[in-house]
């Protein structure tokens, strides 16, 4: 059995800055409170003439190029989404229409809420430890700003919209080390967004019961880095990245002081990029690949929890 490795990254976020201060012109909330409490400055918003798949194919494409691979390459597409243009078809096959990706290959969304990213390397890992699939390109992307309520200030200005992408081969180098993936159904209820499709058609938004979501993130993302460690037999000072689901920059922080990691060893983007749900891990790990911080050969620990409660974690040799 050969490894799932991490042949390009990719990320595309929509030109409109949203600042902390233009929020607050809007409704009753601060720069000074968004800052201290999330650690979030500004976020992008996606046009109104963009679709989820425009910023899929950009994120896409940047990936396929820096694995140098072409469309027909492709035997598998796996998009973790909340926000699809459509019920159906999927944010995947849209998006393997726009790449051209004409093989016939699977293509399928997946929900897990902010975590859809982790759950979707996990499962193309799987399929690539198959002799199914060779190549197969993972793709996180979320336009919030489409589902939060404008006048709720304790959502709407914690998100942003964006989307990241990997294309991830079979290879006999080490890649995807681990991963372990969790839900507990039992918390639905404290953050989640309604069906609009069979019930009144009025808008349906973000609900959080932020400080529970908050407490419950903190503790299980805390005790999940520490298994997956285990799993692989590594040491908290194997790690040389934390590339965290970009929520709250005091969530981040507690993981981090359980594995005993430093400040600079923990790429961060909230503060510009907000939290952008399924894409932030993605768009994180391709800012600090492109940013020249992650080498080939470097040990990540790439995190993240949502809505369901759902959560997971992978370790990478990048
Ligand atoms: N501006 C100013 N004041 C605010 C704002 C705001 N934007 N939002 C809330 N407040 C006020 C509240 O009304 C409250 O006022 P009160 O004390 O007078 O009642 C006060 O600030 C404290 O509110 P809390 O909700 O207790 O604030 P808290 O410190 O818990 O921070 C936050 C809220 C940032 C949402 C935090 O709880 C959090 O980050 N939770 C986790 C979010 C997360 O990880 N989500 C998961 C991913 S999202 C997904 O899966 C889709």
């Amino acid at each position: 059995m050969g490894f799932a490795r991490i042949s390009g990254t990719g990320s595309y976020l929509p030109p409109t800055v949203l600042t902390n201060e233009e929020i607050a012109s809007r409704i009753d909330t601060t720069d000074e409170w968004i800052l201290q409490r999330v650690g979030i400055k500004e976020r992008r918003v996606i046009a109104d003439n963009q679709s989820l798949v425009d910023m899929m194919e950009i994120a896409s494409l940047a990936a396929m190029k820096s694995a140098g691979i072409e469309a027909s390459d492709i035997d598998l597409i796996i998009v973790g989404t909340v926000t699809a243009d459509h019920v159906f078809p999927s944010a995947a096959c849209l998006l393997q229409r726009a790449l051209g990706v004409n093989n016939q290959s699977p293509a399928f969304d997946l929900n897990a809420a902010c975590a859809g990213f982790i759950y979707a390397l996990n499962v193309a890992d799987n399929f690539l430890q198959t002799d199914e699939v060779k190549t197969a390109l993972v793709v996180g992307a979320d336009a919030f700003s489409r589902i939060v309520n404008w006048e709720d200030r304790s959502t709407c200005v914690l998100f942003g919209d964006g989307a990241g992408a990997v294309v991830l081969q079979s290879s006999d180098q080490p890649g995807v080390l681990a991963t372990q993936l969790h839900a507990q159904g039992e918390h639905a209820d404290l953050l989640y967004v309604e069906n609009s499709v069979w019930d009144d058609f009025t808008p349906k938004y973000v609900h959080m019961r932020g400080k529970e979501v908050f407490r419950y993130a903190t503790e299980k993302l805390g005790d999940l880095v520490g298994q997956l460690l285990a799993k692989c037999n590594l040491e908290q000072s194997d790690i040389d990245w934390l590339i965290p689901h970009q929520a709250n920059k005091r969530i981040i922080a507690a993981v981090a002081r359980k594995l005993n990691l430093s400040e600079e060893k923990i790429i961060q983007t909230i503060e510009h990029h907000g939290n952008t749900s399924s894409a932030s891990v993605p768009l994180a790990l391709d800012h600090a690949v492109k940013g020249g911080l992650i080498q080939r050969g470097d040990v990540l620990m790439l995190e993240a929890f949502g809505g369901g409660f759902a959560w997971g974690a992978a370790l990478v040799k990048y």
